[in-house]
């Protein structure tokens, strides 16, 4: 059971105060009921709900954003190892699937949904949906690096990776100046950014938002922070980039997708269901 303002939110494009709007001035039937409120508790499956006279259908459609934790397996089932689907409780247990994977030490923004086509268009090769991360790594920020990200990696596959977008980051969060605004020989990144890829811009904002002092202060002795942005889904693509380039990865979380961001109050292991915002972002 859902109140109605919700179930009237969720599936239109509505804000939750419109609908109240709509509801108080006589324009939502219940089984041809008027005498409706707000928070009136109605079952999506069995009622009928009609706005305008136009009956709401129920599609059921639900986005969950997490934090994975490290240690825990994306999939869906696995006999030894705790999956992020054992992470997720009523009313959603064993209603969805994650989108894509994450290693099993890796941290950060997991999708989980029942939604079969959203899936598909953020995971699709064609679609080139940008994955950016928070990463530390062995070694010094290193310009030579950006450039080899920026041309595209030989990682050991039929082809070199796409270009992709690294930004060396300080410990205490700061940008490194001159890689926000300008490549190697001075021109704006923006020029450069292959179809998909979020700008520098957009990337700073992410990790400014996104990244908390508590991940920084895992950065040690002879490693750096970096963020990172690639629009492919290879398998262990990260760490094979870096490891490609003689460095090791040594924390990896993943804080966006596309335009949408990880809630940076989301305690690891824990999720809640997208916005409505957040589906726009996703779904554009
Ligand atoms: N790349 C990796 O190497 N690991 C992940 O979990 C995600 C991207």
């Amino acid at each position: 059971m859902v109140r109605l303002d919700r179930f009237l939110a969720d599936e239109s494009s509505f804000s939750r105060s419109d609908v109240k709007k709509m509801i108080r001035a006589g324009r939502v039937s219940v089984n041809g009921s008027f005498d409706v409120k707000p928070e009136l508790k109605i079952d999506p499956e069995n009622d009928c709900v009609k706005a305008d006279g136009v009956q709401i259908m129920h599609t059921g459609r639900v986005c969950l954003m997490m934090n994975k934790s490290a240690g825990v397996l994306s999939a869906t089932e696995d006999a030894r190892d705790r999956t992020v689907i054992d992470l997720v409780k009523e009313p959603y247990a064993n209603k969805l699937f994650p989108v894509g994977r994450l290693d099993k030490d890796t941290e950060g923004l997991l999708l989980l949904t029942n939604d079969g086509m959203l899936s598909h268009n953020l995971l699709s090769p064609a679609k080139h949906v940008s994955k950016t991360y928070f990463v530390i790594i062995t070694g010094a920020p290193d310009e030579q690096l950006r450039e080899k990200f920026r041309e595209g990696l030989d990682i050991g596959d039929k082809k070199p990776t796409l270009p992709s977008l690294l930004m060396f980051l300080s410990v205490d969060g700061d940008f490194l100046e001159e890689h926000i605004t300008q490549s190697a020989n001075g021109e704006d990144c923006r020029e450069q950014l292959p179809h998909g890829m979020i700008s520098p811009l957009q990337m700073k904002e992410f990790c400014i938002r996104s990244i908390a002092l508590a991940d920084y202060a895992r950065c040690g002795e002879n490693e750096c922070c970096a963020a990172v942005s690639v629009t492919e889904g290879r398998f262990h693509q990260i760490k094979r980039m870096f490891s490609a380039c003689g460095r090791e990865v040594r924390f990896l979380k993943r804080i966006a997708m596309g335009g949408l961001m990880l809630d940076p109050a989301l305690e690891p292991g824990y999720y809640r269901e997208l916005t409505k915002e957040e589906w726009k972002l996703l779904e554009g």
